[in-house]
């Protein structure tokens, strides 16, 4: 067995995704896992809220305090070493991550991601954006990604995806709808692979061990 994941959850809005990762949790389909630490840039977000009515440590930290992005950087190193994180999950986390973090966490930190990747990822692809040129474009699918964050947008290794048809009538906020029910599902299921021991990263490419 691997050791256990202690997980940050980075999450700058609602927080349905960091929901779904705690109730994997409770029913145990996410095992060996347990989160440690929330933290949003954002402190408003619903995310910091689930934390703190589950009792987990919910943390606000935002750019705008610090003097530079490398002390705001060391600073969630800080927060991570805190806590005792060994593995970070971006569940809508709107911020990108300073190289100082990737390098500390290569290969442990995961984003999903609400459409197929490469296609339409990268910057400006998120949110209702993505759903709106994924309609523009007429795919007749699109679906969920989760995958290992590197120094690009949206350009690490995939872990997991999972495909739904994009109806005629869809609009970008039905597709958004029904893209987030599959988020919920394979986020705790890639999460799970780490949790396992049974991921392993070859260059560019993930290969799941049985
Ligand atoms: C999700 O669609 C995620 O893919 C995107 O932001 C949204 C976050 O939703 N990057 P939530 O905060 O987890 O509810």
């Amino acid at each position: 067995m691997a050791d256990e994941l202690k997980i940050a959850v980075f999450a700058s809005g609602k927080g349905s995704n960091l929901q779904a990762i705690l109730d994997a949790i409770a029913r145990k389909t996410l095992p060996n896992s347990r989160v440690v630490v929330v933290v949003s840039n954002n402190g408003d977000a619903g995310a910091l809220e689930i934390a703190r009515q589950q009792s987990i440590p919910a943390i606000h930290k935002h750019r705008g305090q610090f003097s530079s992005d490398e002390e705001f950087a060391a600073s969630l190193l800080d927060t991570l070493d805190d806590y005792g994180a060994n593995f970070i999950a971006l569940a809508g986390y709107m911020k990108k991550l300073h190289p100082s973090l990737i390098s500390r966490f290569r290969n442990r930190i995961l984003n999903i991601h609400p459409a197929l990747l490469p296609a339409f990822g990268g910057k400006g692809m998120f949110g209702q954006y993505v759903h709106e040129a994924v309609i523009a474009g007429k795919s007749q699918i699109s679906g969920a990604t989760v995958h290992l964050v590197d120094e690009e947008y949206d350009r690490g290794p995939v872990v997991l995806q999972k495909t739904i048809p994009v109806a005629p009538n869809d609009t970008p906020a039905s597709l958004a709808e029904k893209v987030l029910k599959i988020e919920h599902e394979i986020y705790p299921q890639a999460i799970r692979l780490f949790a396992e021991g049974k991921v392993k990263v070859d260059g560019q490419h993930v290969v799941i061990v049985k």
